[in-house]
């Protein structure tokens, strides 16, 4: 296809996902609003619809809890196709949702729909709606510092796999065996009679999101509780990279709207998060990983997520140095940029989900990363991998990285998304 064409195409997958001010990632696979997905896709709505660019973050923060926290899964309608559904998650809260939260994207998202208004001379307009997203926005990310990083360490703790986005990677591997699954009792998952069994988590996984669902649910979703208490709590890379970033961007709304104790209050995050971090640096891998709480045990993997030290916007010599080292090793192992997992890893699977595949979103934030540290060999090799993903085989959930085939659902919300707001290239 051309890029004419597939600039079509993408703009129909977005509009054909809608459900009137929201977007499904894909209307068969996952039917509900997600966080994460949510905030991309409006970065694709922007590239031709602005007014709706900043429905879809406005309906998501309509589901915001009244302590700020911003559920993962929004059930705006019943839809028996996806499990589990709202009655699994029992959250008792109008509209109904999950108990648990995504990588907060939404406000680097909200800051760049800003900067598109503002140069589209805008300004005006959109600030009015900038004026009621931010204490949403604030709330949520003042929520994080309270319950996501109890003991003040400058990370995000992630309390269920599930909040990370990246499922199964195999960064959870050791920290979730000791979770209790002997109580789970049966269910029929729906995810598989979607999709192809070998591109999902296993029935083990499975049995241990179920088990931390319902020892959430055993809790009333009480966050302090769950803080203190959840048997699955690391902290992960992935997200601690990105509520850095979503920091940044946060305190920059928060001075353009002239708001100085909240910005003084982000300051305060970025700081503890930019010596926090270090936690995270793995000496002897020299490269950024998971760790768990509970232990102090890194993960070991090599995922994605490793990369997103640019986007976060740290500067470190030697680790950027040792981290661009391991993406070129990455780069001559597999033709497709940037595998979930090391394909040097035992436990790598081409097309199993955060196992393997290329995910463009973690593209685009890597590659955004890259270019604003000024590595834009890097930056465009990324770039154009993802293109070329989407030229080749349309709009997948995700990507082998070996073969390019698409792996999980088509017609994929956030990855047409990505294709319209960077991959394509101006
Ligand atoms: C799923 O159901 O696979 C989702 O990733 C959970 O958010």
């Amino acid at each position: 296809m051309t890029t004419i064409d597939l600039n079509a195409a993408a703009r129909e997958i977005l509009k054909a996902n809608g459900r009137g001010g929201y977007t499904v990632p894909n209307g068969r696979v996952y039917p509900f609003q997600w966080n994460w997905d949510s905030a991309f896709v409006a970065l694709g709505f922007d590239t031709f619809d602005r007014p709706r660019a900043w429905t879809e973050v406005e309906t998501l923060f309509r589901a915001q809890w009244d302590d700020g926290f911003l559920p993962h899964i929004v059930f705006w309608k019943d839809d028996p196709g996806y499990f589990p559904g709202a009655s699994v998650w029992a959250t008792g809260k109008e509209p109904v949702t999950s108990g648990i939260t995504q990588p907060p994207v939404a406000a680097t998202v909200v800051r760049k729909l800003w900067k598109s208004a503002a140069e589209a001379d805008e300004a005006d307009h959109y600030r009015p709606r900038l004026e009621a997203l931010f204490p949403k926005l604030f709330a949520w990310h003042r929520w994080f510092a309270a319950y996501r990083d109890p003991d003040r360490r400058g990370v995000v703790v992630a309390t269920h796999p599930w909040e990370t986005g990246r499922d199964n990677s195999p960064e959870w591997d050791v920290p979730s065996e000791v979770i209790d699954v002997s109580n789970v009792g049966d269910y029929v998952r729906r995810d598989t009679s979607h999709l192809d069994s070998k591109m999902r988590p296993t029935k083990l996984e499975y049995d241990r999101y179920l088990a931390l669902v319902q020892f959430g649910r055993a809790t009333g979703w009480d966050h302090a509780r769950i803080a203190a208490e959840n048997p699955f709590r690391v902290a992960d890379v992935g997200m601690s990279m990105i509520l850095l970033r979503a920091n940044r961007d946060l305190a920059a709304l928060a001075e353009e709207l002239g708001r100085s104790e909240e910005s003084e209050e982000i300051r305060g995050w970025i700081q503890l998060a930019e010596r926090g971090i270090d936690w995270l640096w793995h000496d002897e891998l020299s490269a950024w990983c998971s760790r768990d709480t509970l232990t102090g045990r890194f993960s070991g993997h090599i995922t994605s997520a490793s990369f997103l030290s640019f986007y976060a916007g740290l500067a470190d010599a030697g680790r950027d140095a040792a981290t661009r080292a391991h993406f070129d090793r990455i780069a001559g192992l597999v033709d497709y940029l940037m595998p979930s997992l090391d394909p040097a890893d035992p436990g790598f699977q081409m097309i199993r989900y955060w196992r393997g595949p290329v995910w463009a979103v973690v593209n685009y934030m890597i590659g955004t990363g890259l270019a604003e540290a000024d590595d834009r060999e890097r930056a465009e090799k990324v770039r154009q991998d993802t293109l070329e993903l989407m030229r080749r085989n349309g709009f997948y959930e995700a990507y082998s990285p070996v073969d390019g085939t698409g792996s999980g659902g088509d017609d994929f919300s956030w990855t047409a998304a990505i294709w319209l707001t960077w991959a394509k290239g101006i």
